[in-house]
């Protein structure tokens, strides 16, 4: 087997308040190779968003480790893991994080901006991605004046745009109707197949789990397959 993209070892996350400890996270080992899709489904509160946070460099687990490529993710700075993030992941949430007062193809191309890239050169590639997500005819459009769905696709477009080995998503359908739940499946697995590009997507869809390459269930803290066909 190649060596994975991603591998987490023994990752433990608790919390604790003055009265109790929960202990969220407790020993999960989990690989995932390069261009495999996985879905991660569980409980609300299971810590599906916790695991995701610690895969991507977002939050720290208490104890254990996440290897990039066999490189380790916890011993390096904040500031080369924010590097790699940008280099490396991209991200789309069940909220889309536009930027209100900027429109779709400035949205897009805000990774690039915020990396210094040529302006007028980040917006012809972003405008590239609108056209392949779909939104070629709404490239100036602000955020409140898409649908739904729409603003899912320029989500997917920004995570997109530094060319990411891996994308991050946490319940990306979570607020859509089921056709648009349906086509955002359709495009991430356009995507994965035209650009190799790992999926970890975080949903309560069990249908829709069922078209990744691969299910795991997260329950007590551990992650297991979950057997389907
Ligand atoms: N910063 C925090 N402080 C205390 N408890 C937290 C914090 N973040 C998450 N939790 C708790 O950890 C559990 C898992 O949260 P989360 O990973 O968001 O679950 P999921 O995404 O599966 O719904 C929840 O019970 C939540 O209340
Ligand atoms: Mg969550």
């Amino acid at each position: 087997m190649p060596s994975p993209l991603f591998k987490c070892e023994n990752i433990c996350k608790q919390y604790s308040d003055a009265s109790n400890t929960l202990q969220i996270l407790n020993n999960v080992n989990f690989y995932i190779s390069a261009g495999e899709t996985v879905a991660i489904l569980g409980a609300s509160g299971s810590g599906k968003s916790t695991l995701l946070h610690i895969l991507g460099t977002l939050d720290t687990p208490d104890s254990g480790d996440v290897f990039y490529k066999e490189q380790s993710l916890f011993t390096k700075s904040k500031r080369q893991q924010a590097l790699f993030r940008n280099a490396e992941l991209g991200f789309v949430y069940q909220f889309h994080h536009l930027l209100p007062e900027f429109s779709a193809a400035e949205n897009v191309a805000m990774p690039l901006f915020i990396k210094g890239d040529n302006r007028k050169k980040s917006l012809v590639r972003a405008k590239e991605l609108l056209a392949r997500v779909g939104l070629q005819d709404r490239e100036q459009h602000r955020p409140h004046q898409l649908s739904g769905g729409e603003r899912q696709r320029v989500a997917i477009a920004r995570a997109l745009i530094n060319q990411p080995a891996m994308i991050f998503a946490d319940e990306p359908t979570g607020n859509l109707d089921d056709k648009n739940t349906a086509s955002i499946y359709d495009l991430i697995s356009d995507i994965n197949k035209e650009f190799k590009t790992s999926f970890l997507l975080v949903t309560h869809d069990l249908q829709l789990a069922k078209k990744m390459d691969r299910i795991m269930y997260l329950e007590n803290g551990q992650l297991r397959l979950m057997e389907h066909n």
